[in-house]
């Protein structure tokens, strides 16, 4: 069980973010350069570097169409020329034989002799620290700020999980599908590590009650870790979940008659905002994405047991399964 350590006593000047995670995470969280200036300063984009170029792998919009050639495998830009000139090269269905054309990637059909080509869309890593008042979706109908508006992106982003409108932290979008669903699958059961701020103190048995398990309308949650971390006050609790599903946090407090007041998130699968002011993100670096890759493909650490209803999961990470 991880052990949390007691809140030391406030410190009105303290940095909110760094220090609160630093005391209820229990994975260290990975250490960051010091002479590299920070995007949580106004979430401006972080100066070029080896990390930073492998890790953002962003997608290019409109580009020359030799450039897209050559990054599409068919040939230098110089060869690629040649092939243009040589009237071999269409875009929509029409040859091209100018040079300077400029394409879409993500919109233009190119073929080379009448074979289709494409350019795989680059994967982009970024961990925001969510806001308050902010939805976690791609997209809203009624015009909400959204989590995609604090982020840059020229491709399609995902936010892995869910968190409400009104939960803050560690949040993680991409556009590589496929870590995403392993992240998110109810098989993997990666921990994800709470603070929970509530409107009255915890009595110490709800809290032996939220470790064993508490019962919600769709189902057991499973045995988790609960720690009181204000002490005296006894209001605010650091909880480690592995499971995801729906409001999921909140329904536990609520089916023992407490209101949550604040709910941040501090750790998922090992990341923290750590250094990151709330609304700033940054690229996740290349270290960090080569981990969860690992983490995320390693049987050993999947743990696959079964509720204490034992159902399966399958179905259960409602909040998670997004994308
Ligand atoms: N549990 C909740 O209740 N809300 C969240 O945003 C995340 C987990």
């Amino acid at each position: 069980m991880a052990r949390f350590r007691q809140r030391p006593p406030r410190n009105p000047s303290a940095g909110r973010t760094s220090k609160k995670v630093k005391q209820v995470c229990p994975v260290p969280p990975p250490k960051r350069r010091r002479d590299k200036p920070s995007r949580s300063q106004g979430g401006k984009p972080a100066p070029r570097s080896k990390a930073r170029t492998a890790a953002v792998r962003q997608t290019a919009t409109v580009m020359r169409l030799n450039k897209f050639l050559a990054e599409a495998g068919i040939a230098s830009r110089r060869k690629a020329d040649e092939l243009i000139t040589s009237g071999v090269v269409a875009v929509n269905g029409r040859t091209v034989t100018e040079l300077g054309v400029k394409v879409d990637p993500g919109k233009d059909a190119v073929t080379v002799s009448g074979a289709p080509v494409s350019i795989q869309p680059r994967l982009v890593y970024i961990l925001l620290n969510k806001p308050k008042d902010c939805i976690t979706t791609a997209a809203d109908e009624r015009g909400r700020r959204t989590v995609l508006d604090l982020v840059p992106h020229h491709t399609r982003l995902y936010p892995v999980g869910r968190l409400d409108r009104n939960t803050t932290g560690v949040l993680l979008l991409t556009n590589d599908g496929d870590l995403a669903y392993r992240l998110t699958h109810p098989s993997f059961r990666h921990p994800r590590v709470y603070r929970v701020r509530l409107e009255r103190r915890i009595r110490t048995s709800d809290l032996a009650a939220l470790r064993r398990g508490v019962v919600l309308e769709d189902g057991m949650t499973a045995p988790c870790e609960a720690e009181i971390i204000d002490r005296p006050e006894n209001r605010t609790i650091a909880l480690v979940i592995h499971e995801g599903r729906n409001r999921q946090v909140r329904r536990m407090f609520e089916s023992l008659g407490y209101e949550v007041k604040s709910l941040e998130r501090v750790a998922f699968a090992g990341l923290t905002v750590q250094g990151l002011k709330r609304g700033a993100w940054r690229y996740l670096e290349e270290r960090e994405i080569d981990r969860l890759r690992r983490i995320t493909d390693s049987p050993t650490l999947r743990n696959t047991r079964k509720n204490s209803l034992g159902k399966s999961r399958t179905g259960e990470d409602a909040d998670d399964l997004e994308p």
